[in-house]
Order: structure tokens, then C-alpha cells, then sequence
């Protein structure tokens, strides 16, 4: 658990924009977090999908440590191996075109709006997204999360953006038109608590995207990197994006980003036009390629289709029992409604008994663990809720 000093110093010195479980943590090792007393928690949030291949992967820590000997950084204004070497594992493994980096997710979200309106140019300067979506918190990228909630303190936000509600077709059909430069949608919503797109809105999208000239731009810095089975959750969808943003477990937890397009759109940025400082530093290159060889092992990617439909099946055992109203999980993309508001509570119970999960509102409770997670630690999971449950 947390000492009450380091409580009162982070209090003190850090600006309060979240609320911190009770725990700091000291180490970590595939889906195990230890504390400094030696406690071990089972993560079962992975860093919000940051860590899909697990704490302390062998291979990224190798491959940190080699490239933090050699060389860390030197910002874009030169040529080094790993970032070209990732993005052509990134474009050869996506949509074929080339990649721009970043840092972050809503860094993502920004570079793939600039595209899309460069694309688009003055005439087609509006996006369509969906309620419920999320794509970071920096303003263009809070811009189209479709929750006003998060919006609220900050308007006035950047103009021309419409949500649609994520299963509204017809909505859909009269929001996009000639002047839409793009639409932007995840295969799964993850920050309102794991709902699938439906499948009938992403075609719809690819659809109207392409009647009107739009791009169509999905968001898989959650779901992408074999978090839902495949390496992109898109590919089981059977609809391939025009754009597609990356971040999170893209550096086996060391910060990038990354927007792919495919070869259309090659040279719609230039110059100028945009960048970042430390976007792809040899450090985070080499670790995002040793995180991405773990995560585009298709062996690796059958059991996290396995262990999700296990742990699925777990959780509507759940439902049977009535201690939850629905269990929801795409992959090792999981969450359940409780019957009451009981959620904030639960995620402090399932800490007390040694397991991480969280909440993504008063009523429902989130599960990402590392895709490296044993079937008995899920198991674990499934018995520790079981426990919890019926007392909250
Ligand atoms: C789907 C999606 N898009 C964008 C973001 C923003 O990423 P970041 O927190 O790295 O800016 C997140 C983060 O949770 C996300 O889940």
C-alpha cells in the first residue's frame, strides 16, 4: 500500500488531475506490480493498454538499455536507424503508407486532424465523431472526444466537429457531407467502459468517407496492438481505415505515437507543416520495435483471443449470478456493469484482495490486463470479483 508522507508530498507538489489509487508501486514484472513491501498486485489494467507486453518485458528492457548506451536522442533534424526501422515495421504491418510520430495519443489525434484538413483543404473543414468516443484531452483531440463532460470548463473548443450516437446510422448519413474532411471512430470505445462500435456504423463510415471525399480515421491507440486478438482491432472488422492513430503499448510503456496512412495520402503533410521535438527518439524506436515484435507474434495474438473468451465467460458467469448486469470484452478488452453504483468501490475491494482493474463510471468496472497474463491470474480475477461482489 501507499505511505501517508509520499500522499501528502504528491498532494503538495503534483496539480491534482487525478485521483490515484491507494498503492505506489516499485517493481514490476509481466502482469505482476510489487510495492515496497514486497505485496503482489495482478495488473489487470496493463497502464490503460500501455503495457500490453507486460512490465519489464526482457526484450524492451534490452533493447532500452542497448540504445540508452549508444544513443538517446538527437531530435528530427537527422537521420537514425530505429525510427525508420519502425515505421517501416508500422507501415508494412498497417496500411501501407508512410508514418509520422509523436509522443502521445491525443499527439496522434492532432496529427491526424491536421491531415485530414490539410487533405481536405478550405473547403471541408468539418469532422464528424462519435458520443462516448474518446481521443485525448489536448484541445483539438478533446475537440472530438464525444464526452461534454470533459469539455465543459474548456470551451470555446475547435469548431465544426458533430457526434453522432456510436449505433445512430441514419445520424451518421445526414452528419457527413461534401464539407466533412473526416471521421473519426474506435472499433471499440474504451474510456466509457469497453462498447463496441457497431459493426453496420463502421461500414456505414468507410462508406460516406468515401461517397464525400472524407477520410475515414480509426483510433486504435486502445484497442490497436493486439489488445482485441488482432494486431488492429479494424482487421476484424473488415473495413480498413484510411488513417489510423497509434500510442499507448506501441513502446512497451516508454512514450510515442504514431499515425499511419495509407500511400494516398504520402505526402499531404510536408515540411513545416508539423512535428515534435522528441517524437521517435532512437530510445523509444528501439523499444516500440521490441514491444511491437512481441505484440505482432500471431501465436501471442491467438491467446489473447483465447484468454479473453475465458475471461469473458467469467464475467457472464457474473451476470448469471446477478452481481452484474453485463459483461462486454472484445480480446483482453474487458468490462461489467454492476447492478448499482458500486463501481469506485468494487475497484477498492479487488485492490484490497491484490488485483488492479478500474472504473469508467459509477457503475462500471474495466479490465485490461497485459496480453502476457496467465489464464490462472484471470481465473484469479474472475474468483477475487466473485468474493467482492455481493458485499458492495
Ligand atoms: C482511444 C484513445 N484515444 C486517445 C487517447 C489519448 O492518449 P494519451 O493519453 O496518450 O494522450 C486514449 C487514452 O486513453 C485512448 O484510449
Amino acid at each position: 500500500m501507499i505511505d501517508e508522507v509520499l500522499a501528502q508530498r504528491e498532494a503538495a507538489a503534483v496539480m491534482q488531475t487525478y485521483r490515484r489509487q491507494p498503492v505506489a508501486f516499485v517493481r514490476g514484472e509481466g502482469a505482476s506490480l510489487f510495492d515496497a513491501d514486497g505485496r503482489r498486485y495482478v495488473d489487470c489494467m496493463a497502464g490503460i493498454s500501455m503495457n500490453n507486453v507486460g512490465h519489464c518485458h526482457p526484450a524492451v528492457v534490452t533493447a532500452i538499455q542497448q540504445q540508452a548506451a549508444r544513443l538517446i536522442n538527437v531530435s528530427n533534424l537527422y537521420y537514425t536507424e530505429p525510427m525508420v526501422a519502425l515505421a517501416e515495421w508500422i507501415r508494412d504491418h498497417s496500411l501501407g503508407g508512410r508514418v509520422y510520430f509523436c509522443n502521445s495519443g491525443a499527439e496522434a489525434t492532432e496529427a491526424a486532424l491536421k491531415l485530414a484538413r490539410k487533405h481536405g483543404g478550405p473547403g471541408k473543414t468539418e469532422v464528424v465523431a462519435l458520443v462516448d468516443g474518446f481521443h485525448g484531452r489536448t484541445y483539438g483531440a478533446l475537440s472530438l472526444t464525444g464526452q461534454p463532460g470533459k469539455q465543459e470548463a474548456f470551451r470555446p473548443l475547435v469548431p465544426g466537429v458533430h457526434h453522432v450516437e456510436r449505433d445512430d446510422l441514419e445520424g451518421l448519413e445526414a452528419a457527413v457531407g461534401p464539407a466533412t474532411c473526416a471521421i473519426f471512430l474506435e472499433v471499440v470505445q474504451g474510456e466509457v467502459g469497453v462498447h463496441p462500435v457497431p459493426v453496420e456504423m463502421i461500414r456505414l463510415a468507410r462508406e460516406l468517407a468515401d461517397r464525400h471525399g472524407a477520410l475515414l480515421v480509426i483510433d486504435e491507440i486502445q484497442t490497436g496492438l493486439a489488445r482485441t486478438g488482432p494486431l488492429f482491432a479494424y482487421q476484424d472488422v473488415g473495413v480498413t481505415p484510411d488513417v489510423m492513430c497509434l500510442a499507448k503499448s506501441l513502446g512497451g510503456g516508454v512514450p510515442i505515437g504514431a499515425v499511419v496512412a495509407t500511400p494516398r495520402f504520402d505526402a499531404v503533410l510536408q515540411p513545416g507543416d508539423h512535428g515534435s521535438t522528441f517524437a521517435a527518439s532512437p530510445l523509444a524506436a528501439a523499444a516500440a520495435l521490441a514491444s511491437c515484435a512481441v505484440l505482432g507474434d500471431a501465436a501471442l495474438q491467438q491467446s489473447v483471443r483465447v484468454k479473453g473468451a475465458a475471461l469473458l465467460a467469467g464475467l457472464e458467469g457474473l451476470v448469471e449470478d446477478g452481481l452484474a448486469t453485463e459483461a462486454r470484452g472484445r480480446g483482453l478488452m474487458c468490462a461489467i456493469d454492476l447492478p448499482r453504483a458500486r463501481a469506485a468501490e468494487a475497484v477498492e475491494a479487488l485492490l484490497a484482495e491484490g488485483f488492479l482493474v478500474n472504473n469508467t463510471s459509477p457503475r462500471t468496472v474495466r479490465m485490461l490486463p497485459p496480453l502476457v497474463i496467465d489464464a490462472e491470474d484471470l481465473d484469479a480475477l474472475v474468483g477475487a470479483l466473485r468474493r467482492v461482489l455481493p458485499g458492495l
